[in-house]
């Protein structure tokens, strides 16, 4: 398949999300999000979001496909996100895709909802490889090398919580709601970051993992501690947390980066959203007289463009591995 026309759904988490691509171009992109719905009970509870998606899911499909000035029928192929995530949510975004695909009787192709986090800093840019990339997301942290498409190997992950997870509950200990990332970065704004000396968790350590549990009980110990949790105080707390974060991920980038021959540095998943991080990032590209990559803000966090375009390297590299056969795999591994 030359030059694919394809629709990708995206349902593992809380966004119900479709895509298109046509002439090797995002030509849309829908996501329908969630999050207001899981705000009140601070995190995403992984029945109702199931539940959303359901009548989401073909609005969502229909907008994608209006917007992109197409009909289903001239679909060449049907994407999706198989996993990791939660299983039920995965559910809803594979039946249709699995229905979808059968009726128009076109291949459906399985992505790695990881994979395709890559995948979002190539809606702009070409990637020269090797590239060393820094993955960190709601769930997962790590650290991959990529030789070329459809070839990542992970060479550094967390012990425990994820960055994201990291960044979310610290925002729920301070009374901010779901999701806490873009909370904590837009406190982090009037805040110090120096007013608090939060642990950098393993950043001495000779390898290349993380672990942020130990953050979050510091975090909890300090709060504990503050008697009015002021605007200013959160602030500061907000900043510190912050800095911390993204020194230790920065630090173990620059690790990796020295240990491997690479010739670009890219950044992937929600947290790449971090305004901080983003340009912490920048810096030690610069540092290390390296390239850089940073996906498109509205393609950091959950979308289906990213898993479109994960597809369509796949099919164009001719990695791809159509079926109709598949589960949802909710700790699907890179
Ligand atoms: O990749 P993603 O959308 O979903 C998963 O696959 O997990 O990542 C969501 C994570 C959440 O933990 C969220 O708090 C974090 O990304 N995030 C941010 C920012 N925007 C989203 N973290 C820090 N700063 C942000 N601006
Ligand atoms: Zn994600």
């Amino acid at each position: 398949m030359k030059n694919p026309t394809i629709l990708a759904i995206e349902t593992s988490c809380d966004e119900t999300a479709a895509a298109v691509i046509k002439n090797g171009e995002i030509a849309s992109s829908i996501i329908a999000s969630q999050a207001e719905l899981h705000n009140k009970y601070g995190g995403v509870v992984p029945e109702v979001a199931a539940r959303e998606h359901v009548p989401v899911m073909t609005p969502t499909i229909d907008l994608a496909l209006k917007k992109a000035g197409l009909k289903l029928k001239d679909l060449d192929v049907i994407a999706v996100t198989q996993g990791p995530g939660l299983a039920t949510s995965l559910h809803v975004g594979i039946d249709a895709a699995k229905t979808l695909a059968l009726a128009l009787d076109i291949p459906l192709l399985p992505i790695n909802h990881m994979e395709a986090h890559v995948y979002a800093n190539f809606a702009e840019s070409e990637i020269k490889f090797p590239a060393l990339v820094l993955i960190v997301s709601g769930g997962h942290t790590m650290l991959a090398l990529m030789k070329g498409h459809g070839q990542i190997k992970v060479i550094g992950e967390t012990l425990d919580d994820a960055a994201g997870e990291a960044f979310d509950k610290t925002a729920k200990l301070l009374g901010l709601g779901y999701p806490g990332g873009p909370m904590i970065s837009k406190l982090a704004v009037n805040g110090s970051p120096t007013s608090y000396n939060f642990p950098r968790p393993m950043i001495n350590s000779k390898d290349l993992r993380f672990s942020f549990s130990g953050l979050k009980t510091s975090v909890l110990y300090t709060v504990q501690k503050i008697r009015t949790l002021d605007k200013k105080t959160k602030a500061n707390l907000a900043a510190s947390v912050q800095n911390a974060i993204v020194e230790t991920l920065i630090s173990k980038t620059e690790q990796a980066a020295k240990k491997n021959k690479v010739k670009t540095l890219m950044l992937a998943g929600g947290v790449a959203a971090n305004k901080m991080l983003r340009e912490e990032f920048i810096k030690l590209a610069d540092k290390l007289n390296l390239e850089y990559s940073i996906p498109p803000m509205m393609y950091c966090t959950d979308n289906a463009a990213m898993i479109a375009l994960a597809a369509y390297y796949r099919i164009v590299n001719k990695k791809a591995k159509f079926t109709r056969n598949f589960r949802a795999e909710p700790n699907l591994s890179l």
